[in-house]
């Protein structure tokens, strides 16, 4: 098996593995639509496939809201599998031995094979609608929570090229509609296709690209370095190149599998008040002014359907896609930082908002150049604060962690405050884009740190372990771990609460 193809083999595959649920009763895409998914995501439920959404087109969302359902986009066992690929081709070596050339072939292939192509039609250009036909108002665009400004695309594969370069960039930047064929293009002071249109003198084109292949679709939010091609990453992913045909209005390539594309320009200093949009963060974020996006051209598969996602206060449907690049974007980060061993984004975090780094420490100060590594990296360098542990600590295990961070921590000593660039949605910081940082050291430290020698800590030797293993049915004390029968609650899910 490979990834799906497009929306409708997704579509399908997710309907085969018990994993969609169509919805025929008619349902309004203002809040309504929100209200549902939001309870569904939170129980872990299926994607819904609303067939009725007060419009002429079905609205397919919460395609990406668990785990089970990311690595099936992927094709994968786990998300961590799809980093290990990306792994391997980043950190080929020279071969040694014919065996070893052969397999370094197969991955020089692979990158190879991942580069879009061209392609001379496509189901995105079944119907074509230009001039005083685009109206976005027969898409069912989601008004999603009761403070927002208007209906916002929210998941969108917004496409531009580097005026200068001409390489092309594809990022996920949410759109309000302003009316029939206007938008705000929302995308952030750190992002790449601002820095595009930053570069622009007169007008930028832009082509949107929505319903597509989940891996296509996950690519958008990646955050690869500018030059880097979203959808080579896609195509490589994939296994297969993503397919593309030229846009009707611009001079931009569109993925031929899309469900719609809308094509346009950005003209240099036109700009609207965008939001209040009720955002990942879990707040509002306020108007601000963003570029108008003009849309010439909405072309279409017949029968489009429209995908569209919630955010808002964690956890919601974004959390898998966060985590995917979590996972994926591991051994892209080791190449950098060699010594770090893990991370975690909590989703409670709203990804920018705390990183957990395990590292394999080696001498006084790592933990703080782990610090500043994370502060200086790509899009993670807006992460707000950093908590650092040994190699044996696992960092998904948020117990593990708090119980290091209360026990390794002088705050004197291990707290280290620093400044520098944050999200552009972050409401907490006095200036907007820019403030504190927090690094917390709970790393095991010794006197070349200025710490005393550490009592060692706590741990059952591995024969007595062994030897409760084999006799713990002699005891009579049914499962180990389990509740003893009398209604108390095991201490490990006290700790949970
Ligand atoms: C569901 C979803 C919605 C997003 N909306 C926005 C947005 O409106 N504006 C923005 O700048 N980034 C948004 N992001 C994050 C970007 O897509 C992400 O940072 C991506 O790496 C940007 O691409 P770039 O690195 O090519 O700029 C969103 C991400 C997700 C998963």
């Amino acid at each position: 098996m490979a990834p799906p193809r497009d929306l409708r083999e997704w579509i399908a595959l997710l309907e085969r593995e018990g994993e969609l649920q169509r919805v025929s009763a008619e349902v309004d895409p203002h809040l309504e639509v929100t209200e549902i998914v939001d309870r569904v995501v939170k129980a872990g439920g299926r994607a819904l496939l609303f067939e009725n959404p007060k419009s002429q087109h079905p609205l397919l969302i919460n395609q990406f809201g668990t785990e089970r359902r990311m690595c099936l986009a992927f094709d994968a066992e786990s998300l961590d599998d799809v980093g290990r690929r990306l792994g391997e081709v980043l950190e080929m070596q020279p071969p040694q031995g014919l065996a070893e050339k052969v397999r370094g072939l197969k991955k020089l292939k692979s990158i190879a094979d991942s580069q879009p192509k061209g392609i001379r039609g496509g189901p995105a250009q079944e119907l074509v609608l230009q001039g005083d036909e685009v109206d976005l108002r027969r898409l069912p665009i989601q008004t999603c929570w009761p403070g927002d400004a208007a209906p916002f695309i929210t998941l969108p594969a917004v496409i531009t090229k580097d005026p200068r370069t001409g390489a092309r960039n594809v990022g996920m930047y949410r759109l309000q509609v302003l009316d029939e064929r206007t938008t705000a293009m929302h995308w952030q002071i750190h992002k790449d296709g601002r820095a595009d249109y930053l570069m622009t003198d007169g007008k930028l084109e832009v082509a949107v690209a929505l319903g597509l292949d989940p891996v296509t679709a996950y690519a958008a939010s990646a955050p690869l370095p500018k030059h880097v091609d979203e959808l080579m990453l896609a195509g490589f992913l994939r296994g297969e190149a993503v397919e593309l045909v030229r846009a009707k209005t611009v001079d931009l390539e569109v993925p031929a599998n899309a469900e719609i594309v809308l094509e346009g320009y950005i003209a240099e200093g036109e700009l609207a008040e965008e939001g209040p949009f009720g955002d990942h963060t879990g707040y509002y974020t306020p108007p601000e002014p963003f570029p108008v996006f003009r849309v010439t051209a909405m072309t279409m598969r017949r029968g489009a359907i429209y995908p569209s996602i919630v955010v808002g206060k964690p956890p919601q449907e974004d959390a898998w896609l966060g985590k995917a690049t979590e996972r994926i974007f591991l051994p892209a980060i080791r190449m950098s930082v060699p010594e770090l061993v893990d991370y975690d984004l909590p989703v409670a975090g709203a990804f920018h908002n705390c990183c957990i780094v395990s590292i394999r420490k080696r001498y006084p100060g790592h933990a703080q150049k782990v610090m500043h590594a994370i502060w200086g990296l790509g899009l993670l360098s807006l992460t707000k604060s950093v908590v650092v542990v040994d190699e044996w600590v696992d960092v998904h295990d948020y117990e593990e962690v708090f119980f290091r961070v209360g026990a390794n921590v002088d705050p004197k000593r291990d707290v280290l405050i620093s400044e520098g660039p944050l999200d552009h949605l972050d409401h907490a910081p006095t200036l907007q884009f820019y403030g504190g940082k927090l690094g917390i050291d709970a790393t095991h430290k010794g006197p070349a740190e200025g710490a005393r020698e550490w009592p060692p800590e706590i741990e059952m030797s591995e024969e007595i372990r062994r030897l409760v293993d084999e006799r713990w049915h002699e005891y009579g004390l049914g499962e180990p771990g389990v509740a003893d029968g009398r209604g108390q609650r095991p201490l490990r899910q006290l700790l949970r609460r």
